[in-house]
């Protein structure tokens, strides 16, 4: 007899599917999440579906184009009174948003669809992600998609790399998960816990 109440099967198509399966498992009603790269708005989307009512979303861009995308994303699924939208560099987050929060995520790279030359870059990455660290509550995540193919990314990815290398393992769980059967250079998770 078919099951016909089967929760759907994801397919791990690359990381971004892997970081949506953990959001989903981490994130609770009333959390609050950062989405660090807005982008086209699709992790934003999923973070403000995952929150509840009560729950905040923040999230950042340098491109308004990106902004703009996002927030059509978001009111078109009812979803805009729970996200604040900054068109600054996440380098900024520790101005606006209130800790604790659960998540922070960055899809690192450039806008797919968009400008090829606006890209994350090391710097900034690095400042954000050392804030992230200070906004984080106690079992809260980060998740970090680190793409090394493109012009620049083997640069960030080698300072991401440093960057979570260097965390204390008594204080945060940092994993590094990626497909085996893929081209070397392409993209991953780097997955950080702050330690219960
Ligand atoms: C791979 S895209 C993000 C994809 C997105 N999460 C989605 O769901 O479509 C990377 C984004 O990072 C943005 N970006 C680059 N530097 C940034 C910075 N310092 N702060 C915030 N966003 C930045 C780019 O403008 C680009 O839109």
């Amino acid at each position: 007899m078919t099951n016909t109440s089967s929760p759907t099967i994801p397919a791990l198509r690359g990381p971004v599917t892997l970081s949506h399966l953990f959001l989903c498992s981490f994130i609770r009603d009333g959390d609050r999440a950062i989405d660090a790269t807005c982008g086209n708005g699709h992790d934003t989307l999923l973070l403000a579906s995952l929150v509840g009512n009560y729950g905040r979303v923040w999230g950042f861009d340098i491109q308004q184009q990106a902004i703009t995308e996002t927030v059509r994303r978001v009111t078109e699924a009812n979803l805009s009174g729970r996200v604040t939208l900054l068109h600054t560099g996440h380098e900024e987050m520790a101005r606006h948003v209130l800790s604790p929060v659960q998540v922070v995520l960055f899809n690192l790279g450039y806008r797919p669809g968009g400008d090829r030359t606006i890209i994350t870059r090391p710097d900034t990455t690095v400042v954000a992600l050392t804030l992230s660290l200070c906004l984080l509550s106690t079992g809260g995540i980060i998740i970090v998609t680190v793409y090394p193919g493109h012009e620049g990314g083997l640069a960030e990815q080698s300072a991401v790399e440093n960057w979570a290398a260097g965390l204390d393992p008594h204080s945060f769980h940092c994993w590094r998960m990626g497909q085996t059967n893929v081209a070397r250079n392409a993209p991953y998770l780097l997955f950080i816990q702050k330690s219960l």
